[in-house]
């Protein structure tokens, strides 16, 4: 006979499952147990917010009801509904995931947690999501806020990246979540922890599960988890040239490389600091060469017209974008430095491109799109 667990961790189940079914989300993917929304909304969730996601999810899945839809589309389809939500590997290891779904699958999410682990881009927590929210399957799972949860209430005071404090949040993860609801209370403690039990001034005194905090009862909420100290990010400047063509303009599109591959593009060179993009023209400190060699184009280039800084990965980058006119009778456009096109475009076309934000952001700052194509 299997023994019954004891009687404190049943009451964290009740004390949370009862909590949730008051003051829980209601959130999009939560509406129904639809493997397939379950799993484009985690692959949307990765580093990325509730309130950023909600509304791309909704779009995604009229365009993509299912995963056979997903699986046939056309993978730069797929890169435009995602635009903006940044982490593209995503997007691509989404649609792989749809594909090995429809062929080996018939098109459905099994309820079988190996089938569920093999697919691409499918770690341990959102294979624990699936297989919890969709399957009610006790598989325990952990992200950024359950995490915090689950650190307080068994008081763990080392770095919660260290691979031993690891391993403690998802074995107390894997103690906790019940044989039933195991669904609900997976994402009840991700409530929890973005609702009541925050990463500062935690609300103790409405939480459901304090009289069970080890770190509350020591006093020591605000001081777990510990933080762990940042890396300053690395500064990186580069340079764009927006060059036109009796009112059209220079477009290229990355290769296959580290970022962004397959998105449009300015004609960017690297000017200072590591290069995010792995994909250098050097010291390259001249546009108007950069632009020969990116797009084949000899282009008069002019002052700096707009500046934009983003961050991506660890990376702070400062791009200055400056307006240029190709000369007359200049070839090209011809690709060149791991880029697969380059092409002229009218500026209405702009839109029905991929770019990053910050591009769209540059196209927007230098009012290259009128309101109404925009
Ligand atoms: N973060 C990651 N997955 C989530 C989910 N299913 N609900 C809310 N926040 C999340």
């Amino acid at each position: 006979m299997v023994d019954k667990d004891p009687r404190w961790i049943e009451e964290i189940r009740s004390g949370l499952l009862g909590w949730y079914d008051e003051a829980g989300r209601k959130l999009p993917w939560r509406a129904d147990r639809d493997s397939y929304r379950i799993l484009v909304s985690e692959f949307m969730l990765v580093q990325t917010t509730v309130a950023a996601v909600i509304p791309y999810f909704e779009r995604f899945l009229r365009r993509f009801p299912d995963a056979r839809a997903l699986a046939e589309a056309d993978t730069a389809d797929v890169l435009k509904a995602w635009e903006g939500l940044g982490y593209y590997r995503r997007a691509r290891q989404l649609q792989a995931a749809a594909r090995q779904i429809v062929e080996g699958h018939g098109g459905t999410i099994p309820d079988d947690p190996e089938a569920v682990r093999s697919l691409p881009g499918v770690g341990p927590y959102i294979a624990g999501a699936v297989l919890s929210f969709a399957f009610d399957r006790p598989e325990p799972i952990v992200e950024a806020n359950s995490q915090r949860v689950l650190a307080r209430l068994i008081a763990m005071g080392d770095d919660p990246k260290s691979t031993p404090a690891r391993r403690r949040i998802w074995e107390a993860a894997a103690r906790l979540v019940p044989p039933v609801r195991a669904g609900d209370f997976n994402q009840a403690m991700m409530d929890l922890g973005a609702m009541i039990c925050t990463p500062r001034e935690p609300s103790c005194l409405v939480c459901p599960l304090s009289r069970f905090c080890s770190a509350r009862r020591q006093g020591l909420q605000d001081a777990i988890p510990r933080a762990t100290p940042r890396r300053a990010p690395e500064l990186v400047g580069e340079a764009c040239a927006v060059v036109r063509d009796r009112g059209r303009l220079l477009v290229v599109r990355r290769g296959p490389g580290r970022l962004w591959t397959d998105f449009w593009e300015f004609p960017t060179i690297h000017v200072s600091g590591p290069d995010p993009a792995g994909r250098s023209l050097g010291s390259a400190v001249y546009l108007t060469e950069g632009v020969r060699r990116l797009a084949g184009v000899d282009a008069a280039i002019g002052p700096v017209s707009a500046t934009i800084r983003f961050g991506v990965t660890r990376y702070r980058v400062t791009m200055e974008a400056s307006l240029g006119e190709a000369k007359p009778g200049s070839p090209g456009p011809t690709p060149g430095h791991g880029l697969i096109e380059a092409r002229w475009i009218e500026p209405e076309t702009l839109t029905s491109l991929t770019f990053s934000s910050a591009s769209r952001r540059l196209i927007a700052k230098l009012g290259l799109v009128s309101e109404a194509s925009g």
